[in-house]
Parts: structure tokens; C-alpha cells; sequence
């Protein structure tokens, strides 16, 4: 019934009273009432004025109407501990690829290496299930073209020159607006799901996770679209997955990094990196000139560019 409330709403020329949205109904004015009361609380954007209730159209509301055609694959929640949970249970009850969970903000929102993610209103936080049938040696490819299409997606919305920072932070700068977590569950070889966190500051102030993060808001001004930036994404990031082989997904990495020709620290459990970024190679790994002109493949780690 909710849902049939908000599309009545959705499809409503202008205001339209509790009454006589219960009679095309057939529910109680009271009970419409309710709707939109649990409406409102998902964060939908109903107001009601003297003639009745209207849904704001212009509201960056993620809701799975917004998305035509993927309707049944995407799971919203205003608020949630983290979408990596959801999605992690998702995929194991066999959740098709694709499948989109979002949170209008996160109460335990995690990032890499046991971080906390900050996830106040205003960002944009999803988890992706993948299931790309790929040998787990190629598992870093749905990763890197994430942060491609999404580098490529915020330079067109907000016309700042973000790049990647290897493996698959995006920056403006050394102010960090997206971050990218994966988890990963294989039978023998073979991938079985890819679970691919997205967080995006858009225009929310994460001035709380220090001074090195910051917002599309802060960064070019204004507020975006959330909505407009998550499709933008999924266009770009489904067209480079299911139509790219790994050469070509790591040639559109290197197009939008950041960190080759730069001199970088890597920080892995136990050793510290220093050399020059050369390149990445098609595995995802970091290739480095170290000072004393030797090359290595440097495959996980904390990059910081000096
Ligand atoms: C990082 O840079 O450390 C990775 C951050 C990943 C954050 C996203 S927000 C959506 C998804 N849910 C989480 O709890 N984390 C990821």
C-alpha cells in the first residue's frame, strides 16, 4: 500500500488530499495519513499544504522509482549501519548482479583497512552485487573500472579535475571525496560475488574524518545530484564492465589516475614503499622505481602521493 500511495503521488498532477487518495485507494484518510508518515520517515519527500499532499519531484530522493528499469534491483534505506551488511546477506540468498543497496546515511559506514566511514546525510553510499564470472585473479577489474567511470562521472557533474589515487581513492587535489571498498567470495577459482562499497561526498561537510576529505560541495560549490551522479556512474561503469576487457578497463584507469609519473609512499603491513609510481600493471598492481633504479609490483597497500 505505501508503494501505491507514492505513486498515486508520483503520478498526480498536483496536490491531492488524503481523501481522495483514500477513495482511489480504497483506504481510510487515516491510513493514507499513515503512508506518508512511514513515507516521510524512508527520507520520501511528501509535503502537505491546504489542497493536500505533493511529492517534491525536484528532491535528490534515491528512491528505486528514480531509476527506470532497475526498479527491482535496488534497495534504499534512509538509514542503515552499513550497506556492505545488507548487501553481504543479499548475495548470499543468491541476489542477482547488479543489485544496488543504498543508504541515505550510515551509522557504522566502514572504508579500508578498519576505518570508519563517515556517513552523515548529503553523501552517497551504495554497495553494488556483482557477479562479473571472472577467475579470481581478475577480480580487481569491476574495482578499477568503478573508480574510472566514477572519477569520469564527478569531472562531467562537477567540472573538477578529480583523479584516481591508486588503487581506487578519488581526489581533487589531496582532498579525498570517494572511497571504494570490496568484498569478495569465491568457490575454488571462480568469483561468486563481488561486493563493491561506493562512498561519495557529495553535499554533505566530512569535515569529521579529517582535514584531507572533502565534499563535491565544498570543492566546486553548490549542491549536486545525487541521483543524477548515481546514474551517470552505473551508465558508465556497466557500459566499461560488460563491454571492456581488463587491458582496456586498466588503459581507462590510467587515463583518469592520479598517481603514475608521481613519486609515492605505500604502507603495507610490516614495510613501507618509497619510489616513483610507473605504472600499473593489467593484475592492478603498482609498478615502482625504487631509489636505487631497481622496479616491483607493489599489489596492496595505503598509497600517499609525496
Ligand atoms: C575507504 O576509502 O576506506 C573505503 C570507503 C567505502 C565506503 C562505502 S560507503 C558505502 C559502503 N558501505 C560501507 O560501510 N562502506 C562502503
Amino acid at each position: 500500500m505505501r508503494d501505491r500511495v507514492l505513486k498515486a503521488l508520483r503520478e498526480a498532477q498536483g496536490p491531492v488530499s488524503g481523501e481522495a487518495l483514500g477513495k482511489d485507494l480504497g483506504v481510510s484518510r487515516t491510513m493514507v495519513w499513515k503512508h506518508v508518515k512511514a513515507l516521510r520517515e524512508q527520507g520520501c519527500p511528501v509535503t502537505s499544504g491546504p489542497l493536500g499532499y505533493s511529492l517534491d519531484r525536484e528532491a535528490d530522493w534515491l528512491h528505486p522509482m528514480d531509476f527506470p528499469g532497475m526498479e527491482d534491483k535496488i534497495h534504499w534505506f534512509a538509514e542503515t549501519p552499513s550497506t556492505m551488511d545488507i548487501a553481504r546477506d543479499m548475495a548470499k540468498d543468491g541476489a542477482p548482479h547488479g543489485t544496488l543497496v543504498i543508504a541515505g546515511r550510515q551509522t557504522a559506514g566502514r572504508g579500508r583497512l578498519s576505518r570508519t566511514w563517515h556517513s552523515q546525510e548529503g553523501g552517497l553510499y551504495f554497495t553494488m552485487v556483482l557477479r562479473p564470472a571472472l577467475p579470481v585473479a581478475q577480480v580487481h577489474k569491476p574495482v578499477f573500472a568503478a573508480s574510472a567511470a566514477m572519477a569520469e562521472t564527478l569531472r562531467d557533474a562537477a567540472g573538477v579535475d578529480f583523479r584516481v589515487k591508486w588503487p581506487n581513492d578519488i581526489l581533487s587535489g589531496d582532498k579525498k571525496v570517494v572511497g571504494m571498498l570490496s568484498e569478495m567470495h569465491a568457490v575454488g577459482e571462480t568469483v561468486e560475488y563481488l561486493n563493491l562499497g561506493v562512498g561519495v561526498n557529495v553535499n554533505n561537510s566530512p569535515g569529521e574524518a579529517g582535514p584531507r576529505a572533502a565534499s563535491l560541495k565544498e570543492l566546486a560549490g553548490g549542491m549536486f545530484s545525487r541521483r543524477d551522479i548515481l546514474r551517470g556512474f552505473l551508465a558508465r561503469f556497466h557500459a566499461s564492465l560488460e563491454g571492456e576487457d581488463t587491458a582496456e578497463v586498466m588503459s581507462r584507469w590510467r587515463a583518469n589516475a592520479g598517481t603514475l609519473g608521481r613519486p609515492v609512499r605505500v604502507e603495507t603491513p610490516g614495510r613501507v614503499i618509497e619510489g616513483m609510481a610507473l605504472d600499473v600493471d593489467d593484475s592492478g598492481a603498482l609498478v615502482v622505481e625504487f631509489p636505487d633504479g631497481t622496479r616491483g609490483l607493489v599489489s596492496h597497500g595505503d598509497c600517499f602521493h609525496r
